[in-house]
């Protein structure tokens, strides 16, 4: 895999602040002195960290040709639990998108990290896009490419009521009858299996939306090729018992140490008191921020991010929550 993982977030601007959808803001981001911004693709979200210290993970749904502005959507999640496909692994009570509809105003400073994309665009005759909610941000920049690329695509586009999904004027306007729009209180649920019993190998399934939304998809592209489907999730998956309960051994190859770890400690404690500076967000497995590639052993994949292949690839993990299945990992740290 190609990750970039910048060890340092930049200060940007506030530049636009608009109310796009109900409980929808979007933002606009610039560099202070109108600097280039670091490019980016389809999927990647950047870090936003708020003037308050806390730290949130939102998707990138703007131009990515544009080299100056980033645009991100947050959701207002009253309990703070979630305020963008990415963020709700962030649990404190009143949070980042509290934050964000409330008090941050254009001209304020943010930091942010990344871009990073751990949901990228695999090249594809035929896309069906399939978006939940605020779960269309990550997929808009998607559209576009899909579009720009003179792919075959469709989009299924679901939420709880017209007013409230973000940017469906804008993909209608644009893109027609290729947008299918499913407000649940006039249509109810999106027909998952008109759309997807029938497998079809010349086309991939990317989803974003809530855990039932996800849970659905999954289930319904059960008899789809292998990698077909990619979703991001909202949430960690849930996780299933580490394959062992002994300890394990991690060698840190560049700082030339070796520490035992216990069942009690994560691998990323175990390596950060060894000494090793690992960056991490989520510390649930579902940012990709703590990346560490992986140069002997297998590890124990715990994470919500790889994809089956990727996992089987044993060339990478995330330590804040994946262990080891073999007595020995070495770790590129
Ligand atoms: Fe988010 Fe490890 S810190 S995946």
């Amino acid at each position: 895999m190609v990750w970039s993982t910048p060890r340092n977030a930049a200060t940007l601007t506030v530049s636009a602040k608009e109310d796009i959808a109900e409980g929808v803001v979007s933002l606009t981001l610039v560099h202070p002195d109108g600097a280039r911004l670091p490019d980016w693709t389809p999927g990647s979200h950047i870090d936003l960290v708020l003037p308050d210290g806390t730290t949130r993970q939102y998707s990138l749904c703007g131009d990515r040709w544009d080299a100056h502005t980033y645009r991100i959507a947050v959701l207002r999640e009253p309990e703070g639990r979630r305020g963008s496909p990415l963020s709700e692994r962030n649990r404190e009570p009143g949070g980042g998108s509290a934050y964000v509809h409330d008090r941050l105003r254009p001209r304020d400073r943010v930091g942010v990290g990344g871009p990073r994309n751990h949901f990228p665009l695999a090249p594809s005759e035929k896309y069906l896009f399939i978006a939940g909610g605020i779960g269309i941000t990550p997929l808009l920049p998607m559209v576009y490419q899909a579009q720009l690329l003179g792919a075959d695509w469709q989009l299924l586009y679901g939420g709880r009521a017209r007013a409230s999904m973000a940017f469906r004027e804008e993909l209608t306007a644009a893109y027609g009858d290729r947008v299918h729009i499913v407000p649940q209180d006039e249509l109810g649920l999106p027909d998952l299996a008109a759309w997807l019993d029938t497998p079809r190998p010349d086309t991939k399934v990317y989803c974003c939306g809530p855990a039932p939304l996800l849970a659905a998809v999954e289930a319904a592209c059960a008899g789809w090729p292998p990698y077909a489907l990619r979703v991001e999730r909202f949430t960690a998956a849930a996780r299933t018992a580490p394959v062992r309960d002994t300890p394990f051994e991690v060698e840190l190859r560049r700082t030339g140490r070796t520490v035992t770890v216990t069942p009690e400690l994560s691998v990323l404690e175990a390596v950060r008191r060894a000494g090793a500076d690992v960056l991490s967000s989520c510390e649930q497995g579902t940012c990709g921020t703590c990346l560490t590639p992986v140069l002997e052993g297998r590890p124990d994949h715990r994470d919500s991010v790889l994809a089956d292949h990727e996992r089987a690839a044993n060339d990478c993990m995330f330590p804040c929550v994946s262990r080891s299945r073999s007595d020995r990992l070495v770790l590129d740290l």
